[in-house]
């Protein structure tokens, strides 16, 4: 009997809880506001997700939510199992440490060298004294994991440049290499290309997903380009209206479904006039989508 429960524990010590999982998930802003709407999504280990969807739709505050720099007001939410609805004070930063954000804006220090820059991803795990320390002299060991890291994203010979004389594709490249450093398990991505052109936009879309799988990490990307979301990743969420429209594999996702997601809100082409111009400019992701 002892034998059959002692097993039973083991399997089920032994599953693997999603990494996230979220139940009626609500964000009120200042009371009035409902920016996500009662969000049910569960997000597997190592899995790779584009959130596509309308601007105001709530991509960024599902992806505030996700990474905890915003509180739920109603609903649950769990990371690895763990209920973090309520999370506060130490227990709160430590789990924000498991989830490593890049932005559309890299929110890089521009003056600062490339290498200081990569090594800020360990400040959550480094005391005062050693962050101010490889600041002034950095480690021969940090020098070499920030080459590392800069050689992952493809650019090790700007380990001692500064930053502001990069280029803004060369810059996200940082961006990622910090995030690398800070080995979180989740890698969330809100727009990380919006501000780059299409050619480097694909090339960062494409080294975040390698990396991801390389390293075994979740990742949840927020893209204005369908096409890049189509191309890369094999699960796509449409959001709208704070809501999952549709969560389905690339394959699955018709250009009916796409023309839904945005109706209404691409501007300068009606909807019922001219389908195929709708769908060319979702597509092509357009900046046509930022209405309003
Ligand atoms: N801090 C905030 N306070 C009040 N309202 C907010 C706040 N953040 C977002 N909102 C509102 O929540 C709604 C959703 O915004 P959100 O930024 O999540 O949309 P989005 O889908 O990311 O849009 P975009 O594609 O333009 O980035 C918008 O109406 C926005 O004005
Ligand atoms: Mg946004």
């Amino acid at each position: 009997m002892g034998t059959v429960t002692s097993v039973g524990r083991a399997r089920m010590e032994a599953r693997v809880e999603p990494v996230y999982r979220l139940e009626g998930l609500t964000k009120v802003f200042d009371g009035t506001l409902t920016a996500v709407k009662g969000v049910d999504l569960t997000i597997q280990p190592g899995e790779k997700v584009a959130v596509i969807g309308p601007s105001g739709a709530g991509k960024t505050t599902l992806f505030r939510l996700l990474n905890l720099t915003v509180r739920v007001t109603a609903g649950r939410l769990w990371i690895a199992g763990q209920d973090v609805s309520d999370l506060r004070g130490a227990r709160l930063r430590e789990t924000r440490r498991k989830i490593g954000t890049v932005y559309q804006q890299h929110n890089l220090v521009p003056r600062l060298r490339v290498i200081h820059n990569v090594l800020a991803g360990r400040l959550g795990a480094w005391s005062l004294w050693q962050a101010l320390r490889s600041l002034i002299r950095p480690r021969l060991h940090d020098v070499r994991v920030a080459h590392q890291a800069l050689s992952q994203v493809g650019i090790p010979e700007k380990l001692w440049a500064r930053t502001d004389e990069l280029s803004g594709g060369q810059q996200q490249r940082v961006a990622i290499a910090r995030v690398l450093l800070q080995n979180p398990e989740v890698i969330l991505a809100d727009e990380p290309v919006s501000s780059v052109d299409p050619t480097l936009a694909h090339g960062i879309v494409k080294l975040l997903v390698e990396l991801c799988h390389s390293f075994h990490k979740t990742l949840v990307m927020n893209l204005h380009s369908v096409d890049l979301a189509l191309a890369f990743f094999p699960r796509v969420i449409g959001f709208r209206d704070g809501q999952v429209a549709f969560d389905r594999a690339p394959g699955e996702i018709s250009d009916d479904l796409l023309t839904d997601l945005y109706a209404g809100r691409v501007t300068g082409v009606p909807v019922e006039e001219s389908p195929d111009a709708v769908t060319g400019a979702i597509r092509n992701c357009t900046p046509l989508l930022r209405s309003q």
